[in-house]
């Protein structure tokens, strides 16, 4: 395993990526970051490998990770934060996101509650975020993000849904370039979430992104699934979800999933 500064990649930031440890292969970033910050790494710490062995989804899912053709990144954060307010961040990261694939690729791209950046109609990002916390203290916070850039095939299980920037720009991109401009829009994101900790100053720009918004979607919770017409987010960042009697039901992120009545939108 190598742990090595990539060079070529210069960010203008003043935390997110200033520290970077990138790594040819390990299990998950995620995992390694979660380690790091054991050993007290700081906050903005930046680990990326070139690919994984067991890249972790979202409910116990696997994320596909072959080498060197994608991005998989964890950025470690310390935020003075509830826990409970933890998962905000990935909301914030899927605003980073989105914003520097427009950047980078000249696309459309949006948001797919909580956690999925989508370009025609497919997923081109995922977001995985971990906590540590004791007795109501947040003690880090690791943002997980795998962006497929430069994929050409999906295995047959997720073709369907999946996409790359390649695919839907027909250019390849530099993966420095896609995790540049990650960093530098994550920062500016990050400061306008903390100044309120919450998604208070974000929702319309969130909302106007949201995929999902006006769809009816399926909500799968761990006890119910229930569809609805999905409103947007609110300020704690749960998705408003109208069912057909006219009351709202308000979905906070976890262990739950979104699709769409028909298909994956
Ligand atoms: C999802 O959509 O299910 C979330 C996928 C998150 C994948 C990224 S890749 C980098 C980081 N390391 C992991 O093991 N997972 C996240």
């Amino acid at each position: 395993m190598t742990d090595r500064k990539d060079s070529s990649l210069k960010l203008h930031t003043k935390f997110a990526g200033c520290d970077i440890r990138w790594y040819k292969s390990l299990d998950s970033t995620n995992n390694k970051a979660k380690e790091l910050a054991g050993e007290d790494a700081p906050h903005g710490l930046l680990v990326a490998a070139d690919r994984q062995t067991a890249g972790k989804g979202r409910i116990g899912k696997r994320w596909e990770s072959p080498e060197g053709r994608s991005v998989y990144m964890s950025l470690l954060l310390r935020p003075d934060l509830k826990p409970v307010s933890a998962s905000m961040l990935t909301l914030v990261a899927a605003l980073a996101v989105a914003a520097a694939l427009r950047e980078v690729g000249n696309t459309e791209c949006f948001i797919k509650w909580p956690n999925d950046i989508v370009i025609n109609k497919k997923k081109v990002c995922g977001i995985l975020t971990e906590m540590d916390s004791r007795q109501n203290r947040l003690n880090f916070v690791v943002v997980g993000i795998g962006i497929n850039v430069n994929e050409k095939k999906f295995p047959d299980a997720i073709r369907e849904k999946a996409t790359s920037l390649l695919l839907a720009t027909g250019q390849r991109t530099a993966r420095n370039r896609v995790i540049q401009a990650v960093m530098e829009h994550f920062e500016i994101y990050y400061e306008k979430f903390m100044k309120f900790k919450s998604m208070e100053t974000l929702i319309g720009e969130y909302n106007e992104q949201l995929i999902n918004c006006g769809r009816q979607v399926k909500i799968m919770e761990r006890a119910r699934t229930f569809t609805g017409t999905a409103l947007g987010i609110d300020s704690s960042g749960a998705l408003q979800v109208e069912m057909t009697d006219g009351i709202i039901q308000s979905v906070s992120s976890g262990e739950v999933s979104v699709r769409g009545l028909y298909d994956y939108i």
